[in-house]
This record gives structure tokens, sequence and C-alpha cells, in this order.
């Protein structure tokens, strides 16, 4: 697919923006990983609202955006007017005129459906020595947030929820983005709690938030218990005095098409 069609909706772009605004600010070390030059056409894969897409723009690249979400891009360009944003999937896309750097931040983990097809669109997408930078949920992300989660569905009678997300190991991804042409240059995994600061419901917020999925069907009466339930299994590990903490996992890195 052309950048240049309608494609999925990801979450509320007006919640992601007041409530996780972390994922764009904890985004910024990205961007000086990534070092755009002036005058570099660089290409923001799941732009989200385009707060980082911008902050390369200021370093002096051309930029686009590209999200899934309709409403994400809508926001971007109502507040990046001038700038470029289209719905696009990764999965499956093609450029008028390759890059010289895709860049991803908290969005690879959601294009779960085919993770070698997203890396072989971004190899398409770039010159021949052209970067992919890029960090996503890694292994364990969230372990403490899903295990709770399966747990209460269980304990409820309910089938366990498929979650949609993709959250590999190093070598695992490592693999893939050499067996699609690229040379790892660079690949860190880290925990990073983070704080979920807007999210008074603490893991039940999350669930609502990031795996409302898991909630379709369900009788309307269940859905609160359910989620009392998350909470009450998740606390322990998660509930601070300052508030809940999401136990995050990254997996960042930098890699060059050969
Ligand atoms: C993440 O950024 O790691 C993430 C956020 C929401 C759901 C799953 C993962």
């Amino acid at each position: 697919m052309r950048y240049d069609t309608p494609g999925l909706e990801r979450w509320n772009s007006r919640a992601y923006d007041s409530s996780f605004g972390y994922v764009s600010t904890q985004g910024a070390p990205l961007v000086d990983l990534l070092d755009p030059q002036p005058g570099e056409r660089v290409l923001d894969l799941g732009c989200g609202t385009g707060v980082l897409t911008a902050q390369i723009a200021f370093r002096g690249a051309e930029v686009l955006g590209i999200d899934g979400s309709s409403a994400m891009i809508e926001k971007a360009l109502a507040q990046y007017p001038g700038m470029n944003f289209i719905v696009g999937d990764a999965h499956d896309f093609t450029v008028a005129r390759p890059y010289d750097a895709v860049f991803s931040n908290a969005a690879l983990h959601w294009m779960s459906r085919d993770p070698d097809a997203v890396i072989a669109s971004v190899r398409e997408a770039l010159l021949p020595g052209g970067r992919f930078v890029a960090e996503m949920g890694g292994a364990g992300n969230c372990a403490e947030l899903t295990t709770a989660m399966l747990t209460a569905w269980r304990e409820h009678g309910l089938r366990e929820p498929e979650l949609p997300w993709y959250f590999p190991s190093p070598a695992e991804y490592a693999r893939r983005l050499e067996s699609e042409g690229f040379v790892v240059r660079l690949l860190e995994y880290f925990d990073r709690p983070t704080p979920l600061e807007e999210c008074p419901g603490g893991a039940a917020d999350w669930v609502r938030m990031f795996a409302s999925s898991a909630l379709d069907g369900l009788a309307p009466g269940l859905v609160d218990p359910l989620l009392r339930r998350v909470n009450e299994l998740a606390a322990p590990a998660l509930r601070r005095e300052s508030g809940w903490m999401a136990d995050y996992v990254r997996l960042r890195f930098a890699a060059v098409r050969r």
C-alpha cells in the first residue's frame, strides 16, 4: 500500500497525549540516537500525534509521519500544520523515494501481525546505508500487568484474551533484522518502570486504555469486577505510595540497511 490511504484505529488520541504523554517525553533520547541532520529525509513510523516527528523536523530534517490511526493523524495535522502526516499500514507500504532514516518510538510492538513484513517494508523504504532507529516493548514488557489480566480472566471463568502486542527478545529481533538485510549497530534491552501518572484507576485504567479489545463482548456487569480484580492482583508489584508504575521493558536499536 502507498501511504495515502486510511488505516486502522489504535487508541484514543486525546487520552494518548494527556495521560500518556510520556510516550513522547521518553522518546527524546531516541531522537538523539537518530541524530537527524539538516536536509535528511526521515520517516517516522507509528508517529502517533506527531510530537517526536516535530522534534525531528525541528532539527532540520524533512520528515513524514505515518500512523495506522486516522484519529492520531488528524491530531498530528492539527497540532503541526505544514508538516507531512499520513495514515498507513506499516506491514505493507512503499515510498516514492527512499529515505535516509526510519525512526519509530513505542509503536513496533503494535505492528504484531507480521514483524518480518514490517522490517522488510522499512528496508525497502531506506537507501542503502540508511538507518533504522527504534524503541519498542521487549520480552517481559508489562509482564505484571498482563499476568494480572490473564489471571483475573481465568478466575472469572473466561477464556484468556489474545493480547495485541509483540514483545521480542533482543536475540529474536536482531535475527529478524539481520535476515531482512540490516546490520545491527546497537541493541539495548532494559527495564523502564514508568509512572502511570494520569491513571488514578491504576492497572484497570491501563487495561481500558491499551487492551480494550480484551473487554469486547464481555457482559457489561462483568467488566468492573474483572478490572477490580486486575488491580488487586497487580497492586503488590506495581502500586507505590506515589502511584501506579507500569513494568515496561524496552528494546532499543540502531541498524543500517546493507
Ligand atoms: C509500551 O509502550 O510498552 C506499551 C504501551 C501500551 C501497551 C503495551 C505496551
